[in-house]
């Protein structure tokens, strides 16, 4: 059975995780400012048709915006978009080639600190991409779905894509935890997501919309990732 006492590193509490995620994404964007490509996220555009095709979207907001590629692809289609991310945009001027285009707000946070605080149905959207699998446990997972359904407005979309467990990658590293691998010193622990999680996850408070498998990534980098849209039941 697997439980938190599996983890590589028991004694971190969730604090010092959260700190190991903003000392490797800081270090990360540091060394490279357009880390995933200046591009938006193929995500993102799979995203872009669906979220004008309901209409009555004008609020997203983005979960781990990293440099705020899709944050500023999703204002460019119209959007008003607030991106929130751990290592926090600090000079957004500077970032996707310096490119000019809608505001956006940015806020350095914590995603659940940002979600617990914000208020109640007031977003149409929650986007994220590649978020989730970051250090998150299933409990926390849940945490944080809770407060995406508690900022949705009613028949509001939650969409994430989140790294698959038919990933290329999946089993690299220590185990910690149910699809959950760490591999220090090559990365920071990944939670990897399958269509059945995705539905435990949403079970009482999302209706499933979509869940399609996609490859992305070229050469020495293939990854697998999940698309997920739950519209809030
Ligand atoms: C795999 S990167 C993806 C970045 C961005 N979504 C993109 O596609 O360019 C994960 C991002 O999540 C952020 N992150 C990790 N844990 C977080 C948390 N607890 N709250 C907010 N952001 C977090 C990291 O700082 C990093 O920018």
């Amino acid at each position: 059975m697997e439980t938190a006492m599996n983890r590589v590193e028991p004694n971190l509490s969730r604090e010092e995780r959260r700190k190991r995620q903003k000392e490797f994404w800081r270090a990360r964007y540091e060394e490279d400012p357009a880390f995933f490509g200046e591009r938006e996220s193929d995500f993102a555009a799979w995203c872009a048709p669906l979220l004008r095709a309901e209409r009555n979207i004008r609020d997203i907001v983005e979960l781990g915006c990293g440099y705020a590629r899709d944050a500023r692809f999703l204002a460019a289609q119209g959007f008003r978009v607030s991106g929130v991310d751990l290592t926090g945009v600090r000079d957004p001027s500077s970032t996707t080639s310096g490119r000019a285009g809608p505001p956006c707000e940015f806020v350095e946070a914590d995603a659940l600190e940002f979600l617990q605080r914000s208020p109640p149905r007031s977003v149409d959207a929650v986007y994220s991409n590649m978020l989730f699998n970051m250090d998150y446990t299933e409990e926390e997972h849940r945490e944080l779905f809770a407060a995406i359904h508690r900022v949705l407005r009613d028949r509001g979309l939650h969409l994430y894509s989140a790294r698959s467990t038919s990933d290329p990658w999946y089993g690299r590293g220590a185990k910690v935890d149910a699809d959950t691998f760490d591999p220090a010193p090559h990365g920071v622990t990944m939670h990897y997501f399958s269509a059945e999680y995705a539905d435990r996850l949403a079970e009482g408070l999302f209706a499933p919309v979509q869940r399609v498998e996609r490859s992305e990534g070229e050469g020495d980098f293939p990854i697998r990732l999940l698309y997920v849209v739950d519209r809030r039941a």
